[in-house]
């Protein structure tokens, strides 16, 4: 497969797993959290997919596209290591979908901050609340959801809390 292949395969399986996302919370009124606003992709999707709704973006420096630079107010600027623990304290378990996309290319790295991910995330998601993440999570009281289909295994991992 050519690298254009896996890029467009790479990016049609996000949008895939976000419309998926997205259309089990619409209709609910509980706000959405963006991880990783990088050039603002996903982000500009969400809101688009979900407008009305507050969608809250972690980044640790704001790089984006112009128009995806998310309103100061729903910005928590700065390491998720302290960001996630403001939000734990100003937001509670009040999400809908959060949506991780952090991931560094050093698996070991990655792995680590997963486990660490994976005991704050619970606690700011709302009862049915669905986390799409591209890093693998051990969430105690989640289920495990199925991907879209055409989605390749291991690319992005569903959860949605009891
Ligand atoms: C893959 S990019 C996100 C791409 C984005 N979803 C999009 O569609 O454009 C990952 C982003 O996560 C941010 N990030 C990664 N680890 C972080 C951390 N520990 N704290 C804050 N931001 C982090 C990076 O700065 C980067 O902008």
């Amino acid at each position: 497969m050519s690298r254009l292949d896996s890029v467009i395969r790479r990016l049609k399986a996000q949008r895939a797993c976000l419309d998926e996302a997205t259309s089990m919370v619409d209709g609910k009124s509980g706000h959405v959290l963006e991880l990783g606003l990088g050039n603002g992709r996903t982000y500009d999707h969400l809101r688009e997919k979900l407008p009305n709704r507050d969608i809250y973006v972690f980044e640790r420096q704001v790089n984006a596209h112009p128009d995806c630079i998310p309103p100061e107010d729903k910005l928590f600027l700065g390491n998720l290591e302290d960001t996630l623990l403001e939000a734990r304290d100003k937001l509670g378990a009040t999400a809908d979908l959060l949506h991780s996309d952090i991931g560094t290319g050093d698996p070991d790295r990655n792995r680590k901050f997963a486990t660490w991910l994976s005991s704050i995330y619970p606690d700011l998601m709302a009862s049915g609340g669905v986390i799409l993440s591209d890093q693998e999570l051990t969430l105690d009281d989640f289920d495990q959801l199925p991907l879209p289909q055409d989605v390749q295994v291991g690319r992005y991992y569903f959860y949605q809390k009891k």
